[in-house]
């Protein structure tokens, strides 16, 4: 009989609950408990999915429950101590990005990784994003030659107003706009072009009052590309967070966003442009964009097949060294060396 995974999910709101549906639907899992501290959600969640264990306290539910994997979608400074408990417990774990609220507070699951691996993915689902996977292959191809210049910009209108509250405190969520959603632009350049080794970053708060609600960097990879990226969540006119990342290479020049790649090539004289609608793959189930099922799926293969996920703990501090190191170089007003932060 072929092998079930047993999983648990530890916070139930919005990205637990589009996790859980997914894994509900897969053949090869078997949800079997959630902890949240919420339990309101609980008598809820009992009336529609009554075979399942609801915990209030995670740690109760990683003792009592036998676990093959745990998904972690709790507020994000909450994402270290809970993988940590995973890795305790030699239980294999996704969690949501980013990886936490500073690579500070990342140095002791690091360390517990290393003495007990257990396999792990950080949720930067835009890996599994049609149009990105294209403009990777495009860039890794070498059609381009080398990168020179990129522009760059992740904007979504989410905050107009003096804002408060939980999801704008620095000590949950690490800071604004940067490492909240930001996080995924930073995620894809390093994924399209390497690593980045010096940064030139400048914030701005307006409407938030412990948080960037702006952010901007100057980047310089490894490579000698070079650039820029900008972030807002104050923007009017984006309902959906909108990614635009523009490079000029010596042989051509390539446009990402969300919705479509399009290529130059000095070769051909010409445009070619490839729709997300063409590049569709199709998923067994579609809640809230196919990556998020081609992720979900990847981390329960990599599990079932005892295999490394690629996108784990250590490529996420990596992100988080480039944001914290933006964070870093805004306070001291001077370009920085990414590989002096952190550990
Ligand atoms: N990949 C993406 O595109 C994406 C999008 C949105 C959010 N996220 C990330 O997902 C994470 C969760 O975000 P969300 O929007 O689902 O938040 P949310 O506020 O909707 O849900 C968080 C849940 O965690 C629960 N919780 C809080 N403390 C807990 C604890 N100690 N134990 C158990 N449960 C606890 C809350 O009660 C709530 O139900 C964040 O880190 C965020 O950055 C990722």
């Amino acid at each position: 009989m072929k092998k079930k995974l047993n999983v648990g999910l530890v916070g139930m709101g919005k990205m637990g609950i589009l996790h859980g549906g997914i894994l509900c639907s897969m053949d090869s899992v078997v949800p079997v408990a959630v902890a949240d501290t919420e339990t309101m959600l609980h008598s809820f969640a009992k009336s529609i999915l009554p075979q399942m264990n609801f915990y209030k306290d995670y740690r109760e539910m990683l003792e009592k429950e036998r676990l093959d994997l745990v998904y972690i979608t709790v507020p994000t400074v909450l994402h270290p101590p809970i993988a940590e408990a995973c890795v305790e417990k030699g239980i294999p774990f996704f969690v949501e990005k980013p990886l936490g609220i500073s690579c500070e507070q990342c140095v002791p699951l690091i360390r517990k990784l290393r003495e007990k691996p257990v396999i792990n993915m950080v949720g930067y689902v835009l890996h599994f994003q049609d149009v990105v996977r294209k403009a990777r292959a495009i860039v890794q191809s070498g059609v381009l030659g080398e990168p020179i210049h990129l522009k760059s910009y992740m904007y979504v209108t989410q905050t107009l107003s003096k804002s408060g509250g939980t999801k704008y405190k620095k000590s949950v969520m690490g800071g604004g706009v940067l490492n909240v959603v930001a996080t995924h632009l930073v995620d894809i350049l390093v994924w399209l072009f390497g690593d980045i080794a010096q940064v030139q970053g400048s914030v701005k708060s307006y409407h938030s009052h412990e948080v960037e609600d702006f952010a901007h960097s100057y980047l310089r990879f490894r490579s000698g590309l070079e650039g820029y990226l900008d972030t807002s969540w104050s923007l009017r006119g984006y309902r959906l967070p909108e990614i635009k990342i523009e490079v000029e290479a010596e042989k051509g020049r390539l446009i990402l966003t969300e919705d479509y790649v399009k290529l130059f090539l000095d070769a051909s004289g010409r445009w070619e442009s490839f729709f997300k609608q063409t590049l569709y793959e199709s998923v067994e189930i579609d809640v809230g964009g196919p990556e998020f099922t081609r992720e979900d799926r990847h981390m329960v293969d990599s599990v079932l097949n005892g295999k490394e996920t690629g996108l784990d703990v250590l490529y996420a501090y990596e992100i988080q060294r480039v944001t914290d190191a933006i964070y870093r170089s805004a306070q001291m007003g001077q370009m920085i060396e990414v590989k002096n932060i952190g550990a």
